[in-house]
């Protein structure tokens, strides 16, 4: 399958995660999911900043697999933080999200645009470094505002 169909597929699929919200609105799994995509995206950045530090070695493959792992990740999370989602499960999910959910959506877009270039950029171990710094910009700027260092419930 194409990277684009699967984007495609699995934004289908966050849209209807979405709507099954409606119906069954479960704030705790739709919490817990939430927390995986970002641990999941987390995991797959880490070995590509690992790499591109030099901390591991540079391996073309498995950089432009995680890659567009992390890409795909990085589309899901913007309906998890949706109304009503602000609690229901540990989180770590600042309440401001819910108060300026504007500013949140554009640190969201900006993380978003940043990936977009990462499954080109991670075929070169220079190209890659300049876009795991972009990308980890974008990270810390939405986490430093709205994620807390502890769970609450
Ligand atoms: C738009 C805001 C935003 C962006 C951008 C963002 N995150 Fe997060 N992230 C959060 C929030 C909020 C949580 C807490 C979610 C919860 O606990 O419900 C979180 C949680 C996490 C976690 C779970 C670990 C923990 O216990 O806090 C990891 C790992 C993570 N993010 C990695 C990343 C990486 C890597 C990127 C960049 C590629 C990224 N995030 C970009 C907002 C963001």
């Amino acid at each position: 399958m194409k990277l684009s169909h699967l984007v495609f597929a699995v934004s289908a699929l966050a849209a209807g995660a979405t709507s099954y919200a409606q119906q069954a609105p479960k704030a705790e799994d739709q919490i817990r999911y939430r927390q995986s995509i970002m641990n999941v995206m987390g995991r797959q950045f880490g070995m590509l900043s690992a790499m591109a530090k030099g901390d591991a070695p540079y391996n073309k493959d498995a950089a432009v697999k995680a890659a567009a792992l992390a890409e795909t990740l990085s589309a899901l999370p913007g309906p998890l933080f949706g109304p009503g989602l602000d609690k229901g499960a540990p989180t770590k999910a600042g309440t401001k999200i819910w108060s300026e959910p504007d500013k949140f959506k554009a640190a969201l877009e900006k993380m978003q645009g940043e990936m977009k270039k990462l499954p080109a950029a991670a075929g070169d171990v220079a190209t890659l470094k300049t876009a795991v710094g972009e990308i980890g910009k974008a990270c810390k700027g939405c986490h430093d505002d709205y994620r807390e260092k502890e769970f609450r419930n």
